[in-house]
């Protein structure tokens, strides 16, 4: 956000900026979300809602994995946010304490050690690498492990890399912090973007209802180009989601109207998310003015990530 805000700045200096900070759909939020929104404000869809969010929405949020990963979520696994970001704090509020350590692979997206701080845990970074497509690796996950290491704090698809966490390592990670008893995040904001062939599977398959120390977060920014609107969720087992919700109700509690809207466009997901970029090429290719850039084509989110090198 800081970005944003000194690339506004300097717009308004009129100077040309191309804005790398937040990530933005280049298509405005779709007409039927749009009307959802001013229809629930017209029929005074406006008051309180409870902390945890509105219970239609939460269970078509359950719904919506249940039919896409077969689990049998129900609304009591989903709390809904305003936003991905305080979902994330959230399951961290419940998860993480003081003299913890946390796992992030990086790069990562920065909010994550933030966060983590604001716990009072310590964010503890691993490299992940190019040639291994920036997907974690357990040999270095495991040599930062201590005793105080509490959780994994998963990305896929990844912000910034793009990197989409292949199944088949994804139940490596979980068989790894199962058995070291660790709590695993895995933040799948970017879960309808990906290209080439490349399919991201969601940890709530693997996990269902009833394991203990897990949850997703996911967003409605992205995928509908709502980032303005402010609607996000956590979902996983029920005693976790009611700390959650002890941690969200101090601080804020998802909007009404905007709740309502979230219901209708659920059900456009994946075209909307297609929208973006078309299949990605046109994105990556344009790098390519730059000099001394090093793209990444990793089929996830931004669908390449630029390096700078030194020559
Ligand atoms: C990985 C990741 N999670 C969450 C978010 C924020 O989502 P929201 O707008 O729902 O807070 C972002 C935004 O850039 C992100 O990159």
């Amino acid at each position: 956000m800081a970005v944003m805000l000194e690339a506004q700045q300097l717009r308004a200096q009129g100077i040309d900026v191309i804005d790398l900070g937040p990530g933005q759909p280049d298509f405005p939020t779709p007409e039927p979300i749009k009307k959802a929104g001013i229809d629930a404000i017209i029929r005074n869809f406006t008051r309180y809602t409870a902390s945890a969010g509105l219970d239609e929405l939460r269970e078509g949020i359950a719904e919506s994995f249940n039919r896409r990963w077969d689990t049998h979520f129900g609304a009591e696994n989903v709390v809904v946010t305003a936003g991905a970001k305080p979902a994330v704090f959230n399951v961290c509020m419940a998860a993480f304490q003081d003299g913890d350590e946390v796992v992030i692979p990086s790069p990562y997206w920065v909010t994550f050690p933030e966060v983590v701080k604001l716990t009072g845990a310590s964010p503890v970074q691993v490299p992940t690498f190019e040639e291994n497509g920036f997907v974690p690796e357990m040999d270095s996950l495991e040599s930062v492990l201590t005793d105080r290491t509490r959780g994994l704090i998963l990305n896929t698809p990844n912000n910034p890399t793009g990197a989409v966490i292949p199944e088949s390592v994804l139940g490596q990670l979980i068989e790894w912090t199962r058995s070291r008893g660790l709590f695993l995040l895995s933040d799948e904001t970017y879960g309808e973007f990906t290209y080439a062939g490349r399919e991201h599977v969601s940890l709530a398959a693997y996990l269902g209802e009833s394991a203990a120390a897990f949850a997703v977060v996911g967003s409605f920014s992205k995928v509908h180009s709502m980032t303005g609107w402010r609607i996000g969720y956590c979902l996983g087992p029920t005693d976790l989601m009611a700390k959650a919700i002890r941690a969200a109700t101090p601080a804020r509690s998802p909007k009404r109207p905007r709740s309502r809207h979230c219901i209708a466009a659920r059900v456009n997901s994946k075209r909307c998310a297609r929208n973006l970029h078309g299949d990605g090429v046109s994105f990556c290719t344009g790098w390519s003015r730059f000099p001394d850039s090093v793209v990444f084509h990793p089929k996830g989110p931004s669908t390449s990530f630029p390096m700078w090198r030194r020559p």
